[in-house]
């Protein structure tokens, strides 16, 4: 092992130093990953949701850059187009267009699909970004909790539906936008929808976020079949108003070492364009492939991952 990958994994398992701009500051000094050639999204289209905010609006320019056309998917048109109008200030040949789309509703999923499906013919990427921390335990509109439905029933039906978009393009891919707080989490395949115990906002995120790492590998087997590749990845700390909200006492504390949002979306706006495609079925951060598991504790068999599979998949009718 070089001396900068043990320093990079030493940043990782500090946890503050690895999360915060001290990390990828000195990634990107030391451990630099140039940006291919291939990073060229010039016809591609992309869908980036929750793409008003924070990270979403940082992948969404990072990726109108590199000349992809972005489908700014948000749940308020509003706030879409108020972003969309300051992303094209500062960028006036960046393509970008607002599309609706409350990602937890599987209805209001559904119906985006079918429009989209018959508005576009192929969709290169989808970013699922969009994301929740509740202050209370909160169920969507299908009766789930609400970050079990933002962060993976939603995107898995969303994705299911766009797969024949997704299989027309060359290199289609799907990334989700995860979190360093799954990695205190486990799977609990009794308790999927955190019915029991005090209800902790910041526990119901982890846990959530744990299940979309835990699935990747048999998302990367179902979605091969159609030419698709997933990945997931962690952003780190970045100041967001999603932060400022969810989480306003970690944010004064740690706000001078905040990653900005543009720092937080750099692996997933490289993830979605680097070429040669990155293996499916990982988890990343920083450009780097990382464990994921840290702890003994978050450890499961597969028989818990199946339990947790087969209920997310009957959850949105999946055979
Ligand atoms: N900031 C961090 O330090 C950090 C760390 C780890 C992971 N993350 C992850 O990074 C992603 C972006 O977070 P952020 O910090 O940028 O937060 P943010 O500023 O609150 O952005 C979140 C975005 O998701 C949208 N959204 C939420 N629920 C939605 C739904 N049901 N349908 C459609 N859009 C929805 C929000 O829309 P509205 O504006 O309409 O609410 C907003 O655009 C999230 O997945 C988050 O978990 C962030």
């Amino acid at each position: 092992m070089t001396t900068s990958a043990v320093v990079d994994e030493l940043l990782d398992r500090t946890i503050a130093l690895g999360y915060s701009r001290v990390g990828i500051g000195f990634r990107q000094r030391f451990w630099p990953t140039p940006d291919s050639d291939g990073e060229n999204l010039a016809g591609a289209t992309v869908l980036v949701t929750g793409a008003n905010s924070g990270i979403g609006r940082a992948i969404a320019a990072g990726l109108a850059a590199r000349g992809a056309t972005v489908l700014m998917t948000v749940r308020d048109r509003s706030r879409g187009e108020a972003a969309r109008r300051d992303l094209s200030a500062a960028d006036p040949d960046a393509d970008l267009v607002v599309e609706r789309c409350d990602v937890s509703a599987f209805a209001d999923i559904r119906a985006f699909a079918a429009d989209l499906s018959g508005r576009h013919s192929r969709i290169d990427a989808v970013i699922h970004n969009a994301g929740v921390l509740p202050a209370q335990r909160t169920d969507s509109a299908d009766g789930h909790e609400l970050c079990l439905a933002t962060h993976v029933l939603g995107p898995l039906l969303l994705t299911e539906l766009l797969l024949p978009l997704l299989a027309a393009a060359p290199d289609p891919r799907v990334v989700l936008v995860s979190s360093g707080g799954m990695y205190t989490q486990s799977l609990d395949a009794d308790d999927i929808e955190y019915q029991t115990g005090t209800y902790h906002g910041a526990t119901a995120y982890a846990r959530s976020k744990r299940i979309q790492v835990a699935l990747l590998p048999l998302l990367a087997q179902r979605w091969a079949g159609r030419s698709v590749t997933v990945a997931a990845m962690h952003p780190g700390w970045a100041d967001t108003p999603g932060l400022t909200q969810a989480l306003p006492g970690f944010r004064r504390l740690f706000r001078p070492i905040l990653r900005t949002p543009e720092q937080a979306a750099d692996t997933a706006v490289w993830l979605t364009a680097t070429t040669p495609t990155p293996p499916s079925g990982q988890f990343w951060h920083d450009r780097r492939m990382r464990p994921i598991h840290y702890l003994p504790t978050t450890r499961y068999t597969e028989t818990t991952l199946e339990q947790v599979w087969r209920y997310c998949a009957g959850a949105i009718g999946l055979s």
